[in-house]
């Protein structure tokens, strides 16, 4: 096979918003996004269409450059890149001129037929984190992956490719961070090291452009801002998606929804939401009620919201092929279906049989899809998992000839599940007026964050999956995905009891807390393993409702700058090798105060690295410093929670669901520290887009220890907080009494005394 490199620049000009540079082999657009992020896009044959699933962003309409023998220069406020211009090579350097990422002299980027391969310089120190949902450690170095969304039925901890494809990743060395994002959806590979004899890194793709934005900003979460500001960031999640959610393969009648619904009111275990997999439906036909086991399923719905229980049904891609079925017909006669390219369907088999596959690449298609959501609205339906959609069929392979959008299925496959979802999301967004849908995706690409939350796909019931889905979790929320899940327990097999009890405390901490198991396993819900089990469980879900007050503030960052929730140490602290250290690897902060340690189910103690600083043990405020490996214990009942000294978190008293109003008090927890401490508190109705109109509550909560005071900002935004009343909670604050502890609560700024 013939192998091109890019070769020699040619001559170069400014041609609209983008420097055009003319090699032997290919020409390379130059564009500028923001001071730090620079795209470039090398191809032998650019389209005249510029289209991406995941960008939402335009260039600056132009900007200055100049050249000297050897180079073509481009500064920013914060970048320099240096376009080496025989060979043709894309340097980048900060602004005081120290290399962030730069192609490797000698290969640059190169074609064999239309694979294409960026080669760049590995440093000796460089560590790399991100790529979304990989198996492996945190630190990518010396491995390699590709995407390909997949089907991953029984994927193990080293499998590869998963269901996403997130081709975003961030380089860390000699103190210095930056990012990469390939926004090419065909096959790509990303190769940290790992086959070069760790002389380079290189990342490309089977086909397309190779179209890649620079990222420069200094510091992991500039980059994830950058990313989510490229990308684009979450909406608010309804509230009632932030509680407990009890899934099964399969509930298999209205009157066993009913009953799970009802279990957990009788047995005052929280919960908002149970979820219909796919027996719910007449023949796995998707948009149909199953008319034996679900015959009135608008009855089921009224007495699930009488109980404050919202429900989340599946739907495939996959199209029954069967003449009479509503959508098969109207997907027949409209064309709807990919095709060959004769223009004959494809068929593939799926849990229905014979299906045929909507054209989601279509915006026809999107509609119709989108459309067809009445069928679940009508009744009350407000959540939607999309599953399915990499798109798996059985065997895998579908034939790369088929057809999606005016593309071959390997141009485009990896951003079908982003195109299902959005379809989905856009769909009940209408029907729903101004309810705020809930989605759930399997497959997804780059940008699935504006459309839908996350969950990794058919895991197992093992310690090691517990762990992996731990960093899964972690690494997408790198890459934008910041409703994220795993399948709580496990998917398939069945775990002890004491792994069930471990998951489900770590699932308090996890972004969406869901519990989902196989057809066939034992049953899994909170009071299938024993009463002492049971209480545990039941406590470990009652902490996730007393947290919502700072969780949701927690998804109001993740809306505003793209910062998830479950964070890897390494965001915060990318040059602290510890936090790589596969004994620590799987720590995070929820949020900006807690710090969990995962732990075995098998292990009653354990080691944690805390970084730097203060930290109290949530349960028991014992107080640790920072910068050391502590060994804890580490019970059943209490997995490793530390809060950061001088966090502030806002709690509620228990509820048995986000419905519920409560007793009116928010407490405001504060542990000690020498430095003062912040919190940005954010409410709004959790159900409507009003907030997006001012109809929100936020305020900043501070705590000043040397003024010895707490104070609150005066509340900005149009709605009124469902709290009355805030009630001081002091941690590790000596023999500090107050005055009072409860205070009414008013929208003015409120200074408190200690
Ligand atoms: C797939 C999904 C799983 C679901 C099952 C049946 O395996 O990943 O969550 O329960 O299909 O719909």
């Amino acid at each position: 096979m013939e192998t091109a490199i890019s070769g020699n620049i040619q001559g170069f000009k400014q041609q609209g918003e983008a420097l055009v540079i003319k090699a032997a082999e290919a020409e390379a657009r130059v564009y500028i996004y923001s001071p730090t992020i620079i795209r470039i896009c090398l191809s032998k044959n650019h389209g005249d269409t510029d289209t991406s699933f995941a960008v939402i962003q335009k260039p600056v309409p132009d900007f200055d450059f100049d050249e000297s023998a050897e180079f073509i220069r481009i500064n920013t406020s914060a970048l320099k890149l240096r376009i080496h211009k025989s060979p043709l090579r894309f340097n980048f350097y900060t602004a005081d001129s120290k290399p962030l990422s730069e192609d490797d002299e000698r290969f640059g980027t190169t074609w064999q037929g239309s694979r294409v391969i960026t080669y760049r310089k590995l440093y000796a120190d460089e560590k790399f984190i991100g790529l979304g949902e990989k198996t492996g450690d945190l630190n990518r170095r010396n491995t390699s992956y590709t995407n390909w969304n997949t089907d991953a039925v029984d994927y193990g901890p080293k499998t590869d490719p998963l269901y996403k494809t997130f081709p975003f990743f961030i380089g860390l060395h000699s103190g210095l961070t930056y990012g990469l994002f390939l926004d090419n959806p065909h096959k790509s590979y990303f190769d940290f090291g790992a086959t070069t004899d760790e002389q380079m890194s290189w990342f490309g793709a089977d086909g397309g452009d190779q179209n890649y934005y620079f990222f420069g900003a200094q510091g992991v979460p500039q980059l994830i801002a950058d990313y989510t500001w490229l990308t684009g960031r979450m909406e608010m999640p309804p509230l009632w998606s932030l509680g407990y959610q009890q899934c099964r393969w399969s509930y298999m009648s209205a009157a066993e929804v009913l009953d799970i619904a009802k279990t957990f009111r009788k047995k005052q275990i929280p919960a908002d939401v149970v979820y219909c997999d796919i027996d719910y439906m007449e023949g796995f036909k998707i948009f149909t009620w199953n008319k034996k086991t679900f015959a009135k399923p608008k009855a089921m719905m009224d007495e699930l919201k009488a109980m404050n229980f919202h429900l989340v049904t599946i739907v495939d891609p996959g199209i029954k092929i069967e003449a009479g079925y509503q959508q098969y017909d109207e997907g027949v006669k409209n064309g709807y279906f990919a095709t060959y390219p004769n223009g004959e369907k494809y068929t593939g088999y799926v849990w229905p049989g014979r299906c045929h596959f909507p054209d989601f690449f279509r915006d026809n298609v999107r509609e119709w899809w989108g459309a067809a959501f009445k069928a679940l609205t009508e009744v009350g339906v407000d959540g939607f998992w999309n599953d399915m959609n990499e798109p798996a069929a059985w065997g895998q392979n579908i034939p790369w000839m088929v057809q999606f959008g005016d593309k071959d299925m390997p141009e485009v496959r990896n951003a079908y599940g982003t195109q299902m979802a959005r379809a989905t999301y856009e769909g009940t967004r209408k029907l729903l007026g101004n309810k705020r849908p809930f989605v759930l995706t399997r497959a997804a690409y780059a940008g699935t964050q504006r459309y839908s939350a996350v969950w990794t796909g058919d895991n197992s019931g093992t310690d090691e999956h517990m762990l992996l889905g731990q960093r899964l979790v972690n690494s997408l929320g790198i890459t934008g995905m910041a409703f994220t899940g795993v399948d709580i327990g496990g998917f398939s097999g069945n775990p002890t009891p004491e792994l069930m009890v471990r998951w489900n405390s770590l699932g308090v901490y996890t972004p969406m807390f869901r519990n989902h198991a196989i057809q066939g396993s034992k049953m899994r819900e909170p009071w299938q393993w024993g009463s002492t089990n049971e209480q545990i469980i039941k406590k470990d879900i009652e902490q996730r409702y007393k947290l919502l007050p700072y969780i949701y503030s927690g998804f109001y960052q993740s809306h505003i700058t793209g910062m998830p929730l479950s964070r890897t140490l390494a965001i915060e602290h990318p040059f602290d090798d510890l936090v790589f250290d596969t004994r620590f690897q799987n720590q995070f902060m929820f949020g900006d105060a807690l710090l969990v340690a995962p732990v075995e189910s098998t292990r009653l103690n354990a080691d944690v690295y805390l970084p730097p600083g203060n930290w109290y043990r949530l349960n028991s405020n014992e107080k640790f410093n920072g910068d050391e490996i502590v060994n804890v214990a580490a019970p059943l009942t209490d997995l490793p929670v530390f809060v950061k000294a001088g966090s502030i978190i806002p709690m509620q008293h228990i509820v048995q669901s986000t419905a519920e109003k409560g007793d009116d008090i928010l407490e405001l927890h504060i542990w000690h520290n020498e430095e003062p401490g912040t919190f940005i508190y954010y409410e709004d109705d959790g159900i409507s887009y009003d907030y997006q109109s001012g109809a929100f509550y936020k305020r900043e909560i501070g705590f000043e220890p040397i003024n010895r005071v707490i104070h609150l900002s005066a509340a900005a935004g149009s709605f009124t907080s469902k709290y009355d009343k805030i009630q001081l909670v002091l941690h590790g604050f000596g023999k500090v009494k107050l005055k009072n502890e409860v205070f009414t609560l008013e929208n003015g700024v409120m200074e408190i005394g200690y």
